[in-house]
């Protein structure tokens, strides 16, 4: 392989790096609930550091505490500020309110 191919890869490898990093690329909107409310800006305040915050429908209301206890885990590993209790109650409040609903209850 000539060093000019090589040169060639390396360019575009680190150009679909730099694109994947780029968080605005491809991303389409999506609609949380009451995304103009208190609640919502604590919950992607926190939530939103690692991965895109979840729409709270992803779990049934009973499964979201544990939920929420991993993602505290998650954030001491990482050493960043835990959650404090007054926020904890917050999230809980607005995943819990527009959960999933329960078919088994
Ligand atoms: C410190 C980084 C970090 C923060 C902050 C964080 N998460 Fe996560 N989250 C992760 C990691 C790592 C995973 C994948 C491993 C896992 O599921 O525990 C994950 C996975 C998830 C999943 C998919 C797995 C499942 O059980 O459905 C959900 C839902 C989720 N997070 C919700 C939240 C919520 C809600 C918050 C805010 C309270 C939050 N995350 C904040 C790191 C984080």
């Amino acid at each position: 392989m000539s060093i000019a191919t090589k040169t060639a890869m390396l360019l575009l490898a680190a150009m679909l790096v730099l694109v994947s990093c780029d968080q605005s690329v491809n991303r389409t909107h999506i609609d949380y609930p009451e995304e103009a409310s208190n609640d919502f800006k604590v919950y992607s305040s926190y939530c939103s550091s690692c991965h895109a915050p979840p729409l709270p429908d992803a779990h049934v209301a009973k499964e979201w505490p544990n939920v929420i206890a991993r993602m505290q885990q998650h954030r001491v590993e990482r050493r960043m500020d835990p959650i404090i209790a007054q926020d904890m109650q917050i999230l809980r409040r607005y995943l819990e309110r527009f959960a999933k609903s329960d078919s088994t209850l």
